[in-house]
């Protein structure tokens, strides 16, 4: 008796003409390719706003490694998006000098603002609430970022008028 076993594709992901083209930039500037694993998802993060499931084998196959490899990179730097977020992502430092100058507070303003908690994302898709450990400015704690903004250190009665000008 013959079995034939049928292979369907599910995962119907696909880089971008783009994406492959940046990061294959990308990947010249390095000796070793896998040195820029960090730079190629986040050229997948910048297209597509998150890092998909399906982008991690056709990455790791542009640098030659493992797609275990690249996954742990993704899964350890909380820079990387696993998940859709909004169209700005709020990153609430909770790291020790931060949590001596105020994050508790601050945390609840964007929370009583926002009306969602950490990890999520308000109905509207704008915003998307998230912790970060240490952003390397504990002198300006309590501090957060929005998107690429650094922002701190921040007087939590005045957290909407912060959010105002991402829309
Ligand atoms: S502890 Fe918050 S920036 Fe370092």
């Amino acid at each position: 008796m013959s079995t034939t076993m049928k292979i369907v594709a599910t995962d119907a992901f696909a880089l971008s003409d783009a994406e492959r083209h940046e990061i294959e930039h990308e990947i010249g500037h390095y000796p070793d390719a896998r040195a820029a694993s960090i730079e190629a998802l986040k050229i997948v993060q910048k297209h597509r706003g998150w890092v998909p499931d399906g982008a991690i084998a056709p990455v790791a196959a542009m640098l030659g490694i493992p797609a275990a490899d690249l996954e742990g990179v993704a899964t350890f730097y909380s820079l990387i998006f696993r998940h859709p977020v909004g169209r700005h992502v709020v990153k609430v430092c909770d790291s020790i000098a931060c949590h001596l100058t105020g994050f508790e507070e601050v945390r609840d303003a964007l929370v009583s603002a926002l009306g969602i908690r950490f990890g999520e994302t308000t109905p509207d898709g704008r915003f998307t609430l998230l912790p970060i450990c240490c952003l390397g400015a504990c002198d300006r704690g309590a501090c957060l970022m929005i998107d690429d903004d650094l922002h701190g250190p921040v007087d939590p009665s005045r957290v909407k008028q912060l959010l105002e000008p991402y829309a």
